[in-house]
């Protein structure tokens, strides 16, 4: 068990925060950690008399994060400059991705990419990888060796692309069920069917896409949608019979739980009551939004209607790895479009949704994301004071709000001191 200020979320997303706290942590029959207890010391100690105690004075544990949209294969791009997404991809994505068809160059960058997923207190994230089939074995090989919950699968492109990145449409549905069956659901892995977005794939390799979501619904289905104004029309002219971009998928069966959508921002009401009726999620990715210009996630709007989003990176397009620099900035996104008086997302809902509220999403929720007993034992300790204005400006906070706003205004991978995985690593 470990000893120090603790933050967790109850089911409802409410920040409970014990400021001399006890997690108890045991090993199911994987040897998996999980959350046994959790709570203020004098209430939890005295359940746990013959529990082992590592004190950490002065430190911070929460929940892992969550990254809902990130391409690992794009670690290297970040920062690559652009006039909107299309020049990016044509320019930056599809020339670095194509150099994942080779596996020792797979291989390097997976363990580039986990390195800093951790060092930034990322534990989980549901991941891009390349059209390759090379790029998913590695991603998956490192994950497993790690003791990681990872999610990731093979890219699914057959037209509009260039060569190097193009799949073929039989190959390619053919390729994602074996990967499929050799990796979905082996230890904490989970394969996502991903078609890129519809403007690069045929219908018929969405059609085979959407069958494969049926034939394993406990996949996750993972693409992009309503990014950037001039996807949008490009996507409307290729698929002119649907009513929207949105209804694209939904027409080719691949709106459900578990399906995540990066971006969703140039929406209308029936598309987001098309998310909530589908239980179909977003993950809002603002660095990426400002980076690219593609526009500003509406927050009110998903909140009136009531459907599922979390945050994410969505590196490379987004511009970093840390949760900090992605909550602050659905911070400033949450501010555009506001109409109702007052501050933007409270600091312990910008924090809810890239751990908890980012693994309810996911359909983790219990899993991973809270520290409630049950679940997994993947979390950070954090050193609030890490640096010199950040021990200032900690210990200035007057309540729970303003030390979450703290660390989320002036927060890097510096104030991650360690992130704790629950798997033991095999011997
Ligand atoms: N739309 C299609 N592919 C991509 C990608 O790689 N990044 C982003 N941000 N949007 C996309
Ligand atoms: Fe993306």
């Amino acid at each position: 068990s470990y000893r120090a200020s603790l933050l967790r979320f109850d089911d409802a997303g409410r920040p409970q925060f014990d400021e001399d706290g006890l997690l108890v942590v045991a090993p199911d029959a994987t040897g998996r950690q999980r959350v046994v207890d959790a709570g203020p010391h004098a209430a939890v100690a005295p359940r746990h008399p013959d529990a082992s105690v590592t004190h950490w004075p002065g430190r911070i544990l929460a929940p892992g994060f969550v990254d809902m949209h990130i391409h690992f294969p794009q670690t290297d791009i970040i920062g690559a400059p652009a006039d909107g997404l299309l020049p990016w991809l044509e320019n930056y994505t599809f020339p670095a991705e194509s150099r994942f068809a080779e596996p020792a160059h797979s291989a390097a960058v997976a363990e580039v990419f986990f390195d800093e997923l951790l060092r930034n207190g990322v534990t989980t994230s549901l991941t891009f990888a390349t059209s390759h089939v090379a790029s998913v074995q590695a991603f998956f090989a490192s994950a497993q060796r790690r003791g990681l919950r990872m999610i990731t699968g093979k890219v699914l492109q057959d037209r509009h692309s260039p060569d190097g990145v193009r799949d073929e449409t039989a190959q390619s549905l053919a390729d994602t069920e074996s990967l499929i069956r050799q990796w979905h659901g082996v230890d904490r892995l989970g394969y996502a069917i991903t078609p890129r977005f519809a403007p690069t794939s045929t219908d018929a390799q969405l059609r085979g896409a959407g069958e494969l979501a049926a034939k394993y619904p406990d996949t996750w289905i993972h693409s992009h949608v309503a990014e950037n104004k001039d996807e949008v029309k490009w996507a409307r002219e290729l698929f002119p019979h649907a009513r929207s971009y949105l209804e694209v998928y939904n027409g080719f069966g691949l709106m459900r739980e578990r399906a995540v959508y990066a971006h969703c921002i140039h929406f209308d009401d029936e598309d987001r009551r098309l998310m909530r009726s589908t239980k179909t999620a977003t993950a809002v990715s603002p660095t990426s939004n400002l980076f690219l210009g593609s526009g500003f996630f509406d927050f009110e709007g998903a909140d009136r209607i009531g459907y599922r989003y979390g945050l994410a990176s969505d590196v490379g397009g987004g511009t970093s790895f840390s949760p900090f620099a992605t909550m602050m900035a659905a911070y400033y996104v949450g501010r555009e479009g506001q109409t109702k008086p007052g501050i933007s997302i409270a600091p312990s809902e910008l924090w809810w949704r890239h751990t908890g509220g980012a693994a309810e999403a996911l359909g983790l929720a219990g899993v991973i994301g809270n520290l409630q007993p049950g679940c997994e034992a993947d979390f950070v300790v954090i050193d609030p004071k890490a640096t010199p204005l950040l021990a200032r400006k900690t210990g200035l906070a007057a309540n729970l709000e303003e030390l979450l706003f703290a660390m989320i205004v002036l927060g890097d991978d510096r104030l991650i001191e360690r992130t704790v995985i629950s798997q033991a690593l095999p011997a």
